[in-house]
């Protein structure tokens, strides 16, 4: 089988789906590999050490997607690169499978198969293949180091001869791979932590991380069966909102990541909460893709409201393109491992096994999964 990688056309994108490493691990597999040239740019990756690891390099996309059967990319490409794969084919990637949904019926006119990698089911056996878990790790992180660079004070406490500085206070809301990666990096730099989720399971873990758990009391059911959050009911988010209210007039930074698949993301953070906040605080939304979690962030623009700076970057990950690369091309190394046939080079599509059938948005002409079924509703 070859296996292509087309270099990534989002402009702001700057993942590539295959690395030198993960590259050698297809081919280990036994398959063949095409790069389209220039595609590790900007993730620091040069053709010569594609070339080097075993690949190909296309000059361009037709070129690199001949005779392939399966193209690995970070974002949904253009029908028009899916075209080059023909019936049969297989495309891998973050497909955003909640958007837009008449790209995918061009996917089914084509005959390709789609796998969106984001609705890989969060079981033990697919631990390895979470590209959400692996991107929203760094883009947690990489939150705090965006805070730390807006602020005009010092995270850790100091104490030295001319005075102490006291922590920076950082409050993060929605404590899941993300949030929970924003506390241990606050932490290491010395910042005072606390964090508010609505799903009561987080506490355990955010204390574990030495930051301080706050949430509204309620038995209000908030998360669904495969461990996200529910969209919560109106009197709950008028609880919340009181809580943040409250709790952000106190602090230096505060990071949103609280997302509800399929949904836009809820927003937490008013206009009027972040006049509230001391001048010079950093708010960081890290769900500004989604619509955002503070009213005022903007995507992809940093702004200023009354001396607080609002980051919104919408690809967090992107910013630290040679890790979120290598992450992601493991994980899709990962899935192809585990469709592979007793063969070198052979893919068996195993149809009753979740990790397809769960992530396959289309198959033979049509559309196949509920999400687009339901127009949206998905699980
Ligand atoms: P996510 O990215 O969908 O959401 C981020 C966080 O925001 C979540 O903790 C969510 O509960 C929270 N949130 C949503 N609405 C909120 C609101 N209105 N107010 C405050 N917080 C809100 O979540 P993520 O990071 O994908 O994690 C979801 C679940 O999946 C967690 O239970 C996590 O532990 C679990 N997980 C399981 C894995 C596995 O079993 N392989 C791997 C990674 C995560």
């Amino acid at each position: 089988m070859k296996i292509a990688v087309a270099r990534e056309r989002d402009p702001g994108e700057t993942r590539v789906a295959a690395t030198p490493d993960s590259v050698r691990r297809l081919r280990a597999l036994g398959h063949a590999v095409g790069v389209e040239a220039g595609s590790g740019c900007a993730a620091g990756v040069a053709d010569e050490q594609y070339r080097e690891a075993g690949a190909e390099i296309g000059a361009g996309m037709a070129e690199t997607l001949r005779g392939a059967g399966v193209l690995l990319s970070v974002r949904r490409p253009d029908a028009e690169i899916t075209a080059c794969l023909g019936e049969g084919g297989m495309v891998v990637g973050m497909l955003e499978p909640y958007r837009d949904r008449s790209g995918f019926e061009a996917f089914a006119r084509q005959g390709v198969i789609a796998v969106a990698m984001e609705l890989m089911p969060r079981i033990s056996r697919a631990q390895s293949m979470d590209v959400l878990s692996s991107q929203s790790n760094l883009a947690g992180y990489q939150a705090v180091i965006e805070a730390a660079a807006h602020l005009p004070r010092a995270m850790p406490m100091m104490m030295t001869a001319a005075g102490t500085i006291a922590p920076a206070k950082l409050f993060v809301i929605g404590a899941g791979v993300a949030g929970l990666q924003a506390i241990a990096t606050g932490r290491r730099l010395g910042a005072v932590a606390s964090a508010t989720d609505v799903r009561p399971a987080v506490k355990e873990q955010v204390e574990s991380l030495g930051a301080d758990f706050v949430m509204v009391e309620s038995d209000e059911a908030a998360e669904t069966e495969g461990g996200y959050a529910r969209e919560m009911s109106e009197e709950h988010r008028r609880r919340q909102s009181e809580l943040v209210a409250r709790h952000v007039t106190k602090q230096d930074v505060v990071i949103t990541t609280a997302l509800v698949p399929g949904r836009p993301a809820p927003r937490l953070l008013s206009a009027e909460m972040v006049r509230s906040m001391r001048a010079g605080s950093v708010v960081v939304d890290l769900a500004t893709e989604q619509g955002g979690n503070c009213e005022l962030s903007r995507p992809d623009e940093v702004v200023s409201h009354g001396g607080v700076t609002i980051v919104g970057h919408t690809c967090m990950a992107c910013r630290l393109p040679a890790d979120a690369s290598a992450m992601y091309a493991r994980n899709l190394v990962s899935f192809l491992s585990a469709l592979s046939g007793p063969q070198p080079g052979e893919l068996v599509l195993d149809w009753d096994d979740e990790l397809l059938s769960e992530t396959a948005l289309t198959r033979d002409g049509a559309l196949i999964h509920p999400i687009l079924l339901d127009d949206g509703e998905g699980k």
